[in-house]
């Protein structure tokens, strides 16, 4: 008994240590459920300085567009979301949820023409530190 249980422990063991680096190769996705949360906050929380278009704000830059890809281009969406969660919103810092920033950042994301997948978006930043946005 003990040594099966020893065996099936260290198989466990070898297959988490063969997935671990794939979990962490992140893609650039996110879920419409995210996108939605994302769409329903922004609303409560970020158009009233980024605008209703995202691009029509008085007291914020535009999150979409050419001025904003421009700005963000070459940049990962690991930093984009560190910014959000240091930066945003300025009022009120760190006044959201890490499921709920990212569900801000997949918002801005589908807004900028990005298509939400099966796949969620991490909430860890730094596992989102070699995912380039593809601007
Ligand atoms: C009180 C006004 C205000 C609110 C509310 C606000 N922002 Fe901002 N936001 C700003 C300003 C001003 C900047 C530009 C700051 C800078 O570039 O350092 C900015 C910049 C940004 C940027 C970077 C844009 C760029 O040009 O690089 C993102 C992304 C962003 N905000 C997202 C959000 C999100 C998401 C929320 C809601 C959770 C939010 N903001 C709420 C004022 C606001």
């Amino acid at each position: 008994m003990l040594i099966t249980a020893r065996i099936v422990c260290s198989v466990a063991a070898l297959v988490f240590s063969t997935l671990a680096p794939l979990a962490w190769a992140q893609e650039l996705a996110f879920t419409q459920a995210q996108a939605d949360n994302g769409k329903a906050l922004y609303r409560e929380t970020c158009q009233i300085c980024h605008g209703s278009s995202l691009a029509n704000g008085q007291f914020g830059t535009p999150l979409r567009g050419s001025f904003f890809q421009d700005k963000w281009k070459g940049k990962s969406l690991g930093e984009l979301l560190s910014f959000v969660y240091e930066k945003m919103p300025p009022d009120k810092l760190m006044s959201l949820t890490p499921a709920e920033y990212t569900a801000a950042v997949a918002y801005i994301l589908s807004r900028n023409e990005i298509a939400a997948s099966e796949t969620a978006m991490d909430t860890n930043q730094q596992a989102l530190a070699k995912v380039m946005l593809p601007w």
